[in-house]
């Protein structure tokens, strides 16, 4: 049994980070284990995670394992977790609640907890005093483990807690089903060292490690091969790539090198205001396929709160960087995060965000109620503002930015505009839907062969969160 520790999480040392090519190992005996077996997983969370399960899902296919279509068709349930706030936590509790029930009519059922929320020490003790039935325990440095893991699992009968709280390392041969065949995630780093004080991911996600390069250019070289349109490179804090690196290579160099790759559509989440560089603008500028889209957290408009936060730019720094980006960027769409009701977040301090929204009105924002987090700084700050209080603000913000947001779309109306048509419209089956370049969802009238194509479509109607269109054909 292997438990995380969180004095060990916030370790960061000079030792280098080592990529590893040859670690996901899977042996013969391990990849029978799965065989007529079904698996499924639920994700919560970010990119980061959605992605991580598609490396699961891959290796638990490897172990011949197959998808099932449902929670109540499997026979290995995981669940690959977020800690970001505590809301995401219940969720995960009152899910194993549910899967306890069908366990009792299943017992042969295995069930495991991966993700961020398997790094914290206080869900790993919670598990062990009162979650004991559940088989396995694996965190987010040790999913190329997961064959042996499940196995020992299997074999012993016994719950396998195996979560490793270490800077990390780069496992570069790891598997991946990709969920959607025109559009993938790529990470390009790995863990964040920016150490925000209400922040748990780089205690769960370990130190900021950028990949090589050549591993990346290559992961998109192929995919551009298998017929892929669009590729989001993905990292805690993107603009930070390479700072790891013993070579002279920036996030302005890596997008410049992936934009010469011709994918059509290049993306990247998520930006920190304090590392985003003129010559990353230039090439954003310069490259028709690097998407105009930019998500550029603000958290907080008071710069009182922001150092509070350990954001490390202030409100004035962080518009002239939004100023310099529309300048240089008209067509584009910025969004960005924002939590209210830091601890000591005083009115006046509320009205300085409202006031930076104002200036940005940004095309959409999500917005929280700040979470403390066990083992954050801002977990130990005196919280005195009252729930009630927050949740006004969080409705008064929301009321403000959804305003911008149907602004933003209402400039959409009778335009034509690029979409990459992904499918069937969740809600009507009839409808096709896809994103606009600049991150829009947009409701589709027009024929399927165009699924999987970037087609010109012309918006007709628009609401806060989406629009609708219909392709024109022979534009
Ligand atoms: N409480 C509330 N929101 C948080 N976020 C991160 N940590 C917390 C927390 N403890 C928000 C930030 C971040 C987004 C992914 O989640 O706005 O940008
Ligand atoms: Fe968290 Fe800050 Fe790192 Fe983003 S940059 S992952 S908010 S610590």
């Amino acid at each position: 049994m292997q438990l995380p520790n969180l004095k060990e999480a916030k370790v960061r040392t000079q030792k280098e980070v080592v990529t590893k090519t040859n670690d996901y190992i899977i042996t013969h005996d391990l990849v029978e284990l799965g065989r007529g077996r079904q698996y499924y997983v639920k994700t919560y969370g970010c990119q980061m995670n959605e992605h991580d399960t598609e490396n699961i899902k891959a290796i638990l296919e490897d172990m011949s394992f197959t998808e099932a279509g449902s929670m109540e068709e499997a026979d290995l349930i995981l669940l690959n977790t977020c800690a970001i706030r505590e809301n995401a936590h219940n969720k995960v509790f009152g899910m194993i609640g549910r899967i306890k029930h069908m366990k009792e009519t299943k017992p042969e059922m295995m069930v495991g907890l991966c993700g961020c929320m398997a790094q914290e020490e206080s869900v790993v003790d919670e598990i062990l005093e009162k979650y004991r039935w559940l088989d396995v325990v694996f965190g987010t440095h040790n999913i190329h483990q997961l064959p042996r893991i499940l196995k020992e699992a299997m074999v012993t009968k016994k719950l396998n807690v195996d979560v490793l709280s270490i800077e990390g390392d780069i496992i570069e041969n790891v598997p991946v089903k990709r969920d959607h065949p025109y559009k993938a995630w790529v990470n390009i780093m790995y863990g964040c060292d920016k150490f925000c004080t209400y922040c748990i991911v780089p205690y769960t996600r370990g130190k900021q490690r950028s990949r090589k390069p050549h591993f990346i250019i290559e992961e998109v070289k192929e995919l551009i091969n298998a017929g892929y349109k669009e590729v989001t490179l993905l990292g805690q804090n993107v603009n930070a790539y390479g700072k790891d690196l013993k070579i002279d290579y920036t996030m302005a160099n890596l997008l410049e090198e992936v934009a010469k790759t011709g994918i059509e559509r290049l993306r990247f989440v998520t930006s920190h205001p304090w590392d985003f560089s003129d010559d990353m603008i230039r090439v954003i500028a310069r490259y028709d396929n690097v998407m105009p889209y930019i998500h550029l957290p603000l958290q907080s408009g008071s710069n009182r709160i922001l150092k509070l936060m350990g954001r490390r730019y202030t409100k004035e720094s962080y518009l002239e960087l939004f100023h310099k980006l529309k300048q240089a960027l008209p067509y584009s769409a910025i969004t960005t995060d924002i939590i209210v009701g830091f601890p000591g977040e005083t009115e006046a301090d509320f009205q300085d965000t409202l006031e930076v929204v104002k200036a940005c009105a940004y095309d959409s924002a999500f917005t929280f109620i700040f979470s403390p987090r066990i083992g954050t700084p801002a977990a130990k700050m005196l919280d005195d503002v009252s729930l009630e209080v927050k949740q006004k603000r969080l409705h008064e913000l929301n009321d403000l930015v959804n305003g911008y947001s149907r602004k933003a779309n209402e400039a959409y109306l009778g335009k034509i505009v690029p979409v990459l048509i992904e499918g069937s419209s969740e809600n009507n089956a009839e409808m096709l839907m896809g994103y606009t370049d600049t991150m829009k969802l947009v409701n589709v009238t027009g024929s399927k062969q165009f699924i999987g194509q970037i087609v010109p479509v012309k918006i007709t109607d628009v609401k806060t969160w989406s629009m609708t269109g219909e392709i024109v054909e022979n534009a």
